[in-house]
Formats: structure tokens, C-alpha cells, sequence
């Protein structure tokens, strides 16, 4: 049983440092890489961060896919809150780029509007913390940034 549930998923290692930062904010709570979700984990929920890396402007396919595997129900009453991590826009130089972010997004959205549409409530608003690269490290800051983020749900 996990009354609060951090669910992430992480190729470098980068969402996984703020969903355990995230973990620790809430306090209690279990943080579990998406592969490695236990049935039990989701018994008794009520309250779930889901986070993911934005690879091609969206969620990975195994964080898409864990939500819509839920059964239904399963998040009536649960209060749940999306994030990603990203890379800065600013960062990059190519105008094509910055053109298809602004135009596609990035996962917390996606993860959001999933969570919604699984009958999730979303009390606070979702958040992306930022990369240096692809493989990170994330920007000074946002480890902090993520816990105090985290905080407004309790
Ligand atoms: C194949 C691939 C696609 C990516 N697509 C995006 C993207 O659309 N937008 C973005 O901001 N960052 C993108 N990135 C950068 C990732 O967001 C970054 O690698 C991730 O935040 C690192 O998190 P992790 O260490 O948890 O894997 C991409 C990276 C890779 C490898």
C-alpha cells in the first residue's frame, strides 16, 4: 500500500533525482521507477506525482502507458500532479527548435491531461525542471524548486 506514490521514469538519471526529491518533500512516501511498479503500490492512493523526461515533446511510452493501464476508478479522489524534466529553450540555438516547442509542449501537459482524463484531481499546476543537456545535470536549483513545488499538495 502507498498512500502517496511517486511514479517516474528516467533514462540519465535526472527525473529520478527530482522524483526522489519529490519523495522526501511529501515524506512517506514510496518512489517507484515506472518498470518497477508493485500491485500493492497502487492500493489505497491519495496522493500521485507522475513524472517523466520529454523526449519528442512528450511523455515516455511506459509513463503513457502505466496511466492508461489503471483500472477505472482506481484515481477517484486521488490528488495528482504531473512534471517533467526539459531542456532549457534557451540553450539551444536552433530557431526550428525553440518553433516546435512553443508549437508541441512538453510531457507535464500530456501527463496531466492523461491524469485527468483517468478521473485524477490536479490541485496545484504541473511543473518541468530544467537540464543543462540531455543528459543533464538538471540546472542549479531545481532540486529545491521541486521539493517546495511538491509541498503545495499537502
Ligand atoms: C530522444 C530524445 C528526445 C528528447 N526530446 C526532448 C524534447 O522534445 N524537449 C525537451 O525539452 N527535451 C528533450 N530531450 C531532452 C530530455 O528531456 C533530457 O534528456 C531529460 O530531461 C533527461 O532526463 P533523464 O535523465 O531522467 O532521462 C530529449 C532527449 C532525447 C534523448
Amino acid at each position: 500500500m502507498a498512500e502517496k506514490l511517486v511514479v517516474y521514469d528516467s533514462y540519465f538519471g535526472n527525473t529520478e533525482k527530482i522524483a526522489q526529491a519529490i519523495g522526501e518533500a511529501l515524506g512517506d512516501a514510496t518512489v517507484r521507477k515506472v518498470n518497477d511498479i508493485r500491485e500493492q503500490d497502487k492500493d489505497d492512493l491519495k496522493i500521485m506525482f507522475i513524472g517523466s523526461p520529454t523526449r519528442a515533446f512528450n511523455a515516455t511510452p511506459a509513463i503513457m502507458t502505466f496511466i492508461k493501464s489503471l483500472p477505472k476508478g482506481k484515481l477517484d479522489g486521488v490528488q495528482a500532479a504531473a512534471f517533467d524534466t526539459r531542456i532549457n529553450p534557451e540553450q539551444t540555438e536552433s530557431r526550428f527548435l525553440k518553433f516546435m516547442i512553443k508549437l508541441f509542449g512538453y510531457a507535464d501537459v500530456k501527463i496531466a491531461n492523461a491524469l485527468t482524463k483517468a478521473g485524477a484531481e490536479l490541485p496545484i499546476e504541473s511543473a518541468g525542471f530544467g537540464v543543462t543537456g540531455t543528459e543533464g545535470p538538471l540546472l542549479d536549483g531545481e532540486i529545491e524548486r521541486a521539493k517546495s513545488w511538491a509541498d503545495q499538495i499537502l
